[in-house]
């Protein structure tokens, strides 16, 4: 995908806690230009972060729209995993996010297997994840994090707007997008020490705390095929593990799902 290459880079900011942060106004894609960074060579634990996106990119191809207000970034990762494990990243970006937006604002934050943050059924985060291999190894690991915070559900279209929120929206209020990040990074960074440390086992059964869905019927969309039945797990590989009404379990590694009345 070509790159904007009119961005204009604001800042390059070092935090206390080791992450370096390049700021842009507008680019592509966070994403993009982190990809494109990284296999330059960059240190483990650079951001990029941009106040809107003109292509900004959601899961399986789909569009993230990016307007301003909303904290966009990416961050670039070398950890020692194997391409299958990098999967377990997006769950510890979103248990820290969903965990931040309780504990900071009291919000009901909910994770969605695989990659998302709801509040009241909303989608307010969403992480895209992407892994640099070569010959089996990984590389570098780009978590990719895209935040509504300050944003009018008017700026979203219509088709998304009843399946869309906001921070805004949801306290009334703007928040301090810069403050909001750097808690959030600080945080991330102590479970991806955790991660790294051998902690995967803690850090996942507390995702499930926050997985409301766990226990209610789904209706799961996995490599075209459709699958309804009652989610009952999710495995220690980050598979979503659903009992099927004719009572077998199938494990799911990769999907979308909705829930779903049709299951008796
Ligand atoms: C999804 O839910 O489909 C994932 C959305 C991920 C969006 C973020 S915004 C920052 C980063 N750059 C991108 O182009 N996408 C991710």
């Amino acid at each position: 995908m070509p790159l904007d290459h009119n961005e204009t880079r604001s800042q390059i900011q070092r935090t206390t806690f080791g992450y370096t942060i390049h700021s842009y106004h507008k680019i592509s894609s966070t994403n993009e230009l982190a990809k494109e960074i990284a296999k330059k060579g960059v240190e483990e634990k650079t951001v990029v972060l941009a106040k809107t996106q003109t292509l900004g990119r959601g899961r399986t191809g789909r569009r993230w729209i990016s307007p301003r207000g909303g904290i966009w970034f990416s961050i670039i990762l070398k950890p020692q995993i194997t391409s299958e494990d990098t999967l377990k990243l997006t769950f510890i970006m979103s248990l820290t996010a969903a965990r931040m937006l309780k504990d900071a604002f009291g919000l009901n934050a909910e994770v969605k297997w695989p990659n998302d943050v709801l509040v009241r059924g909303r989608k307010i985060c969403g992480i895209l994840t992407e892994a640099c291999t070569k010959m089996g190894n990984v590389e570098f690991v780009i978590i990719g994090v895209g935040i509504n915070a300050n944003i009018d559900l008017q700026a979203f279209p219509e088709n998304l707007r009843k399946n869309a929120t906001s921070l805004k929206h949801e306290l009334g209020h703007s928040i301090d997008l810069k403050d909001f990040l750097m808690k959030l990074l600080r945080q991330f960074d102590d479970d991806y020490n955790r991660f790294q440390q051998g902690d995967w086992d803690f850090l996942l059964e507390e995702w499930k705390t926050l997985a409301s869905f766990l226990g209610k019927q789904v209706q799961v969309t996995s490599f075209g095929e459709v699958f309804i039945g009652k989610a009952v797990d999710v495995t220690e590989t980050g598979s979503l593990k659903i009992r099927l009404k004719n009572g077998t379990f199938k494990e799911l590694v990769s999907g979308e799902f909705t829930m779903s009345q049709k299951y008796k």
